[in-house]
């Protein structure tokens, strides 16, 4: 039988056998096999590093089994669950501890005896499927017969009936993160019970699949995830889980891995983290308090034998932070012998997401790290930002991106209305703002919604600069012919903004930035100074001559009254301004630590391109970029 329906099959390289249930090997069978139990157990006897990662997972297991279950809400502790029983079913594994086992069996019984699994947000409900089926899984030995149909009814009634059910199942029609998590779990359920009963576990791998396939394409042609780093590594969780489930319960990943693009995710996660946090844009935020969203790295650096991978992903977190239930699964000590960041590229972009990321060292955080979006406005969770960047300096990040506002907000999904939430505007991220009237803050143009940005050339001057330049002409079509950013970082220590704007009739141009750091502005107006700790930066404004630097208001509950919106205290707006109207012309800035000067950098972007001599890349205007076809958008 056919697993896809023809008018789904999209790629001829994914595997179309079905899944024979009634030949899945014996339990465990999800992961943690036996023989995963060995190389643990045998990694944990020569590596220093993994034992002790192992041993604050016993400590999550330990302090899990002595606290009273609290289930109240799904949203709030289907991911806590999930954490801990990985946690303890894993240590189980490790050592046939039955007081693990115990509390695993519990855990798994009370969730399975709840009413319902949430199934009004089916991503709770996917996710407890997989911690239902991980448990189950893990422990079967320690289960009667009777615990396991118990077990097996609730993962068929709670999550599969529901899922397939048409007058509830609209969730499923999500191109974006929502279908790795939701497809995925599912499918790591029927693996976990689908020699039970193999004729609804067929029905939601034929449910699931193609859906799944349509959100996978999004990876093509190079890995990025349009939706950001957070919404990438949220579904890379599942993702990476379901793919390690299906390689160990099937023997292969019915060629998932081969699809465009999937090859490079590993490299977009590695690349995409900086100094302080993830380089995300849109709704996304950007710090992790531990590696649970990273892990998927670890699978996919052994699915491609990438020591860099593992270890860029490792150095970026405590022991502590690296210890979560992932790391039984994904760890890699073959990986992690001889440290290889210092051989590894430390710059990349991606096509797929329009952006490009650079940093000055993988091991020293003391240089900078720099992420640049040009970008497809408008798609899933985004926001009118292209041309935004973050950067990190010293372990600090000077220009950041907020992140979502408060997803119940009145049409936070739905357009117009979305474009007038500060966090979703063009004046919220770090980028122009472009009208042929004069602006007032709070009241910034926005960007065009349906606008795709490419970034179409990046390169190196010499071995310690990086450049991108992105075509942000799309997103100011209404008032502009051609609107060009870049972003370079020059003797690996300083940073510049170019922008070039040429507009048919005189244009109000100005451009944010967003710091959590302390601002004041110098007697001129053409300085800002930024503080963090005991790190000074300076903001130079170099051109043009008349142009100013202003603390514009990021409250914006000053600009209208009902406002709901995040007041974002804390946050300032170095913004630039200029006088005037204008048809034509180029705003430099400069970010460099307080005490060097700003280099005299005055070269155009065309020379920019003609300038580079070392890794030079060139992209094209995507006016469709077809990988984003099925996405989601909000125009
Ligand atoms: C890992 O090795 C350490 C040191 O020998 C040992 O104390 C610990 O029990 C081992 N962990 C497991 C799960 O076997
Ligand atoms: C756990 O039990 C299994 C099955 O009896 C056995 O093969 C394995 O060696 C045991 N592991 C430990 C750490 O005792
Ligand atoms: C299952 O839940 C019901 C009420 O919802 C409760 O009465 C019963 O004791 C529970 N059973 C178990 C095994 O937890
Ligand atoms: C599908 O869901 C609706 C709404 O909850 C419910 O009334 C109906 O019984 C369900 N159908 C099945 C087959 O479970
Ligand atoms: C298997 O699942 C199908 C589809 O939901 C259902 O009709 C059938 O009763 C189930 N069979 C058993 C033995 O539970
Ligand atoms: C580690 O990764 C290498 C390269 O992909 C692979 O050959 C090896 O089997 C992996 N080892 C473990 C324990 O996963
Ligand atoms: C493994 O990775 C950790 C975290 O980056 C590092 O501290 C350790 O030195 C690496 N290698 C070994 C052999 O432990
Ligand atoms: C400004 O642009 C808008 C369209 O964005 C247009 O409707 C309006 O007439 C323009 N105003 C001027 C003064 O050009
Ligand atoms: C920028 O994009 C516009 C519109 O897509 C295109 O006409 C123009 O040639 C591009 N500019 C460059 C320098 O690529
Ligand atoms: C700098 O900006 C402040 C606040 O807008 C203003 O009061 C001051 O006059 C400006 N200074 C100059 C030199 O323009
Ligand atoms: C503003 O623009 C007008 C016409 O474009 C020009 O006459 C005037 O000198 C400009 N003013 C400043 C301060 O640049
Ligand atoms: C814009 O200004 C630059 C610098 O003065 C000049 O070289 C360029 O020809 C101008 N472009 C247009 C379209 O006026």
């Amino acid at each position: 039988m056919l697993l896809f329906h023809p008018g789904v099959l999209v790629f001829a390289s994914v595997a179309s056998a079905s899944i024979d249930f009634s030949s899945l090997p014996s339990h465990p069978r999800l992961m943690f096999t036996d023989e995963r139990v060995q190389a643990v157990l045998s990694m944990n006897e020569t590596d220093l590093y993994y034992q002790d990662v192992l041993g604050y997972l016993k400590k999550t297991a330990v302090t899990a089994i002595a606290t009273p279950l609290s289930l109240s809400s799904a949203s709030s502790w289907s991911s806590t669950i999930r954490m801990n029983v990985g946690a303890t079913a894993g240590m189980y594994r490790l050592t046939n501890d039955t007081a693990y086992s115990e509390w695993v069996i519990e855990t798994i019984l009370t969730v399975a005896n709840l009413s319902d699994w949430d199934p009004s947000n089916f991503l709770n409900t996917a996710d407890i499927t997989m911690t239902v089926s991980l448990g189950y899984d893990w422990v079967y030995d320690e289960l009667t017969e009777n615990q396991r149909k118990t077990i097996e009814a609730a993962i068929s009634e709670k999550s599969f009936v529901p899922a397939l059910n048409s007058s509830i199942n609209s969730w499923s029609e999500h191109t974006n993160n929502w279908a790795q998590v939701t497809h995925g779990c599912l499918i790591i359920g029927t693996l976990a019970i689908g020699d039970i009963n193999a004729t609804i576990a067929t029905q939601v791998i034929d449910f699931s699949l193609p859906k799944l396939n349509v959100s996978l394409q999004q990876y093509a042609p190079d890995g990025g995830w349009v939706e950001g780093y957070s919404y990438g590594t949220y579904a890379g969780i599942f993702l990476g889980l379901m793919m390690g489930s299906l390689d160990s319960a099937l023997g292969n990943d019915l060629g998932i891995s081969s699809l465009p693009g999937m090859g490079n995710l590993g490299a977009w996660l590695t690349h995409g983290f900086g100094q302080t946090g993830g380089f995300s844009w849109a709704d996304g935020a950007w710090t992790f308090s531990n590696a649970n969203s990273l892990w998927s790295i670890g699978y996919w650096a052994t699915r491609f034998n990438q020591a860099g991978w593992l270890q860029g992903m490792l150095s970026k977190f405590t022991t502590a932070e690296a210890a979560t239930f992932q790391a039984f699964l994904f760890y890699n000590a073959t990986l992690n012998t001889t440290n290889v960041l210092s051989g590894i590229p430390r710059y990349n972009q991606f096509e797929n997401v329009a952006g490009m990321t650079y940093r000055t060292s993988w091991k020293n955080s003391d240089g900078w790290f720099y992420g640049f979006i040009g970008g497809y406005n408008g798609r899933s969770h985004g926001h009118l930002d292209a041309g935004s960047f973050v950067v990190d300096y010293k372990g600090y990040r000077w220009a950041e991106l907020l992140g979502s506002d408060s997803y119940s907000l009145t049409n936070y999904f739905t357009a117009p209305r979305r474009w007038t939430y500060y966090r979703c505007r063009s004046e919220g991220a770090n980028t122009l703002s472009i009208s042929n009237r004069t602006q007032t803050a709070l009241h910034f143009a926005n960007q065009i919604p349906s606008a795709n940005n490419s970034l179409i050339r990046v390169g190196s001057f010499d071995s310690s600069s990086r450049f991108g330049i992105a075509n942000l002409t799309e997103a100011y079509a209404n008032v502009s012919t051609s609107v060009l950013r870049g972003v370079a970082v020059l003797d690996d220590s300083q940073f510049f903004v170019r922008d070039e704007i040429i507009a048919p009739d005189a244009v109000d141009i100005a451009a944010s930035w967003h710091t959590t750091a302390n601002v004041s502005l110098g007697a001129d107006n053409r300085t800002a100074f930024l503080t963090q700790g005991d790190i000074t930066m300076d903001i130079t404004l170099m051109l043009p001559s008349n142009a100013y630097l202003e603390l514009v208001d990021t409250n914006p509950c000053n600009a209208y009254s009902g406002c709901s919106e995040m007041t974002n205290s804390g946050i300032n707006n170095v913004a630039v301004r200029l006088p005037n109207l204008t048809t034509n012309v180029t705003i430099l800035l400069a970010l460099t630590e307080s005490g060097t000067m700003p280099k005299k950098f005055n070269t155009s972007l065309n020379s920019w391109y003609s300038m580079c001599t070392m890794d030079c890349w060139k992209g094209e205007n995507v006016e469709d970029p077809y990988w984003l076809r099925n996405a989601e958008v909000y125009y």
